[in-house]
């Protein structure tokens, strides 16, 4: 292969710049031209893309975002859009290209490699955590540190004012965010999409977790849940404690990629290059049980995100 593309598509998460680079220089390494494609599937259609060389992804590996900015496309959902983001691969002679993004972003790189023969290859980078196929996404664990970060500076002023904390946290409608930083936090519940919760039974833990002495009370509420607000509103009128409502918002989006995003990054996007160096495309990349794995893009969109529900009791037996 000759010449390859690259796009970030879909919520920008951490460490996406950091793949970037290794995607660039791996395929620099072998010989290949590449080309970054800006705002993602957009650009592809739109035909607006810059060639990468070594010195285009200097000084990027600490930086939030991503250089090549990002967008949700929904004209790549159309056969429209589709035949035009071909055309231009086409026309540039672009023979393979690397998709980093999440779930919604996998299926505009199915849909390419799938009905267009295109050699794709899918990098999972959102905060969400949300696919099934890999242990971690890029950007979860910056996203997560961001939270827990934001949590102690919570725990600093609620437990001055004794005072209960509702924490919304992104995921869309995953709750491994919640659930990690809850968890790495110290927080005394999480409240997630797939576990239904019962605002009697936290009323209750809050209630002996003040009789055994404790002086504030964290809940981190998963935005697939509710808002911050509204749980908030709820538990104010059961509860004669105050209680404070935080959204964390697009801050878990940004900053400087944690060691762990780093790493993956440069793995994801080395692994993804080597592959189409060796002919072989339509397959996402990921990482499990410590190993960076690959397998086919059809069979990875397809997977149903499993919650783990050990780490969920684990708070559950440890938060008091
Ligand atoms: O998928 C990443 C994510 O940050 C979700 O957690 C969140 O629901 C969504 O994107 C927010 O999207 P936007 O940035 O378009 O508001």
């Amino acid at each position: 292969m000759k010449r390859i593309g690259l796009l970030t598509s879909g919520g920008d998460a951490p460490g996406m710049n950091a793949c970037i680079r290794a995607v660039v220089r791996t395929a620099l390494y072998f010989g290949m031209e590449v080309y970054g494609i800006e705002r993602g599937y957009q650009g592809l259609i739109d035909d607006e893309m810059i060639p990468m060389e070594m010195r285009s992804v200097s000084d990027i590996v600490q930086r939030g975002g991503t250089k090549l900015r990002t967008a949700r496309c929904l004209e790549m959902l159309t056969k429209e859009g589709q035949k035009k983001a071909v055309k231009t691969l086409e026309t540039r002679g672009i023979e393979g290209l690397v998709v980093i993004g999440g779930d919604g972003s996998f299926r505009g790189a199915k849909c390419l490699s799938e009905e267009y023969g295109i050699p794709t290859i899918g990098i999972p980078g959102t905060i969400d955590n949300d696919l099934e196929y890999t242990d971690y996404t890029l950007g979860f664990d910056t996203a997560v540190n961001t939270c827990i970060d934001v949590i102690n500076k919570l725990r600093d002023t609620m437990t001055s004012h004794e005072r209960i904390s509702v924490v919304e946290v992104m995921g869309r409608r995953c709750g491994d965010i919640a659930l990690y930083a809850g968890i790495a936090s110290g927080a005394e519940i999480i409240v997630v999409p797939e576990v239904v919760f019962d605002l009697d039974d936290i009323v209750m833990k809050i209630n002996r977790s003040r009789a055994n002495g404790k002086h504030s009370n964290i809940i981190v509420v998963a935005e697939g849940v509710c808002t911050a607000e509204d749980f908030a509103k709820q538990l104010q009128s059961v509860t004669t404690y105050s209680v404070r409502p935080t959204t964390i918002g697009h801050i878990q989006r940004g900053g400087s990629p944690s060691m762990a995003d780093r790493m993956l990054a440069a793995q994801f996007g080395n692994k993804a290059v080597r592959l189409l160096n060796d002919g072989i495309g339509n397959r996402v990349v990921g990482i499990r049980k410590n190993e960076i794995i690959d397998m086919d893009i059809i069979e990875a969109v397809s997977m149903k995100k499993k919650f783990n529900y050990e780490l969920y009791e684990t708070l559950q037996m440890i938060s008091m």
